[in-house]
C-alpha cells in the first residue's frame, strides 16, 4: 500500500473529518492541543456504555465483573504499549496537568524542603511548570529552570550542570508542544540518576509520535493524556516505577482507596494504583484509551514516524518558501509532528484567524507555554501539528492561503495581545 492510499484509508476511520466549514472541508492541524478519534474509539466507548457500564472493584456481581475485568484489562495493554513492568504501575488519571500535580503534591511534596532544588527546562508547559513553581514556593525550594538555546534545545550539559547537591528532582519535558523539539530524556535520566535524582517525564507530546518505552527511557514517572493519542478526553496516565509508586501517599482519599475504616483507627489504604485512583476512574476512557493504542499499533510505528517526517520537511520547506515566514527551532531534526512559524508584521491571531477562514484549524498564540514562546522575543506562534491523517495536500494548502494574507485586526488594534 502506498502512503498516500493509507492515509486515504486511514481519513475514513475518523468520522469528522468530513465536517465542512463556511464550504471548506476541514483541515485540522491542531493535532498537538488533541487528536481526532477514530471509529475503533468511539465503538469501544459506545460498546461500553451499552454492555458493560457498572462501577468497578465495587459490586459483587457479573455486570460489575465484566466492567472490572475490562478496566484492568485496559490498564494491562497500556503497561504493553509503553512497556513498564508491571499494570499496576500504570495509574490512570484524568490526563497529564492531573498526573503532574498528583505527584508535585505527594512525591514532590515529600522529597523537597527548604534550599533544595528542583530542575526543569525552559521549554516547559504550564502544566509542567506550574505545579513546580507552586510547590517550590510552598516549601521554600528553589526552582532552576534550565534555558533553551536559539535553536530551541536545551543542551544535555548544560541539564548536568544545572543538577547539584541540592537538586532532589528533575521535571522534563519528552517532547516541546511549541517547537516539537525532542529531549535526549535517556541521557539525561542517566545524568540525574547518577547523582540519585529521580526524573518526572511530561510525555504528553511524545507518544502520540514515537513508541514510548519507559523503561528504556528509565523515566522514574512518565505523564500522558489519552486525547493526544485518539483517545478519549478525560483520561491520562502516570506511570511509576513500582518501588516509587508504592511509596506515595494517597493523593486524594474516598472510595475505592481504603482497606478498612474505622472513625477510632488510622485508615489502612490499598495498595497502588487503586490507592491513587480514589473515586469512580474513567472507566470507559481507560477502555478507550487501550482502544486507541490498539489502533494505533495496527497502523505501524515505521508508516507512523514516515508520515510525521514527511509532513514535517515538507511544512518547512513549504513555509520557508512563504515571504516573511519563520519557521522556529529545527523541527525536521527529528520530527514530531510539530511546526511552529511566526509572520513577521503579522500578529498569529490573524494567521490563525485567516486560515480558519479557509476551513484550516491551527493553534496560535503561546500554547500554554509562556515562559518558553517569551525566550523568541515574539508575541506568539502559529503552530501546525499534524496527526496521521494529514495530507501533503493539506500542507500545501497551509502554503496556498498564507500567500494571501494579509494583517487583520489584531495586528492593527492589538500588536501585543495575547490569552491563549
Ligand atoms: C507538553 C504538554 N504537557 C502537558 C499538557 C497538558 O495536557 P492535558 O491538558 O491533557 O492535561 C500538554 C497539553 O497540550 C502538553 O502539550
Amino acid at each position: 500500500m502506498t502512503a498516500v492510499t493509507r492515509t486515504t484509508a486511514i481519513r475514513h476511520d475518523f468520522p469528522i473529518l468530513t465536517r465542512r466549514f463556511g464550504g471548506n472541508p476541514l483541515v485540522y492541524l491542531d493535532n498537538a492541543a488533541t487528536t481526532q478519534k477514530p471509529r475503533a474509539v468511539l465503538d469501544a466507548l459506545t460498546s461500553y456504555y451499552t454492555e458493560v457500564n457498572s462501577n468497578v472493584g465495587r459490586g459483587y456481581y457479573q455486570l460489575s465483573h465484566a466492567a472490572t475485568d475490562a478496566y484492568e484489562g485496559a490498564r494491562a495493554e497500556v503497561q504493553r504499549a509503553i512497556n513498564a513492568e508491571h499494570p499496576d504501575e500504570v495509574v490512570f488519571t484524568s490526563g497529564t496537568t492531573a498526573a503532574i500535580n498528583l505527584l508535585a503534591d505527594t512525591f514532590g511534596r515529600a522529597r523537597l524542603a527548604a534550599g533544595d532544588q528542583l530542575v526543569i527546562t525552559g521549554m516547559e508547559h504550564n502544566s509542567n511548570l506550574l505545579p513546580w513553581h507552586r510547590l517550590c514556593a510552598a516549601t521554600a525550594a528553589e526552582l532552576v529552570v534550565v534555558p533553551a538555546g536559539a535553536d530551541g534545545r536545551v543542551a544535555p550539559e548544560a541539564f548536568a550542570a544545572a543538577l547539584g547537591p541540592r537538586t532532589k528532582l528533575a521535571a522534563v519535558t519528552h517532547v516541546s508542544n511549541v517547537l516539537g523539539t525532542v529531549n535526549p530524556v535517556r541521557e539525561m535520566a542517566g545524568q540525574a540518576h547518577r547523582r540519585g535524582i529521580p526524573v518526572i517525564v511530561d510525555g504528553a507530546q511524545a507518544v502520540p509520535h514515537w513508541p514510548v518505552d519507559v523503561r528504556e527511557l528509565a523515566a522514574d514517572f512518565y505523564c500522558f493524556s489519552g486525547h493526544k493519542i485518539y483517545g478519549p478526553m478525560g483520561v491520562g496516565v502516570l506511570y511509576g516505577r513500582r518501588e516509587l509508586l508504592a511509596r506515595l501517599e494517597p493523593y486524594q482519599v474516598g472510595g475505592g482507596t481504603v482497606k478498612g475504616v474505622t472513625l477510632a483507627e488510622p485508615v489502612r489504604y490499598v495498595p497502588v494504583p487503586a490507592r491513587l485512583e480514589a473515586g469512580t476512574p474513567h472507566i470507559a476512557g481507560a477502555i478507550g484509551l487501550a482502544a486507541a493504542f490498539r489502533y494505533v499499533d495496527g497502523l505501524g510505528w515505521p508508516n507512523i514516524r514516515r508520515h510525521d517526517e514527511t509532513l514535517v520537511r515538507q511544512a518547512v520547506a513549504a513555509l520557508e518558501s512563504v515571504p516573511r515566514v519563520r519557521v522556529l527551532g529545527d523541527p525536521a531534526a527529528a520530527p514530531s509532528g510539530i511546526v511552529s512559524f511566526v509572520v513577521d508584521g503579522i500578529h498569529p491571531y490573524d494567521v490563525g484567524g485567516h486560515l480558519d477562514r479557509h476551513g484550516v484549524a491551527v493553534r496560535s498564540g503561546v500554547h500554554c507555554a509562556n515562559t518558553f514562546v517569551d525566550t523568541f522575543g515574539v508575541v506568539g506562534t502559529v503552530r501546525l501539528s499534524f496527526a496521521i491523517y494529514n495530507t501533503e495536500a493539506e500542507v500545501d494548502l497551509v502554503r496556498r492561503v498564507l500567500r494571501t494574507l494579509t494583517p487583520g485586526f489584531w495586528t492593527t488594534e492589538h500588536p501585543t495581545e495575547r490569552f491563549l
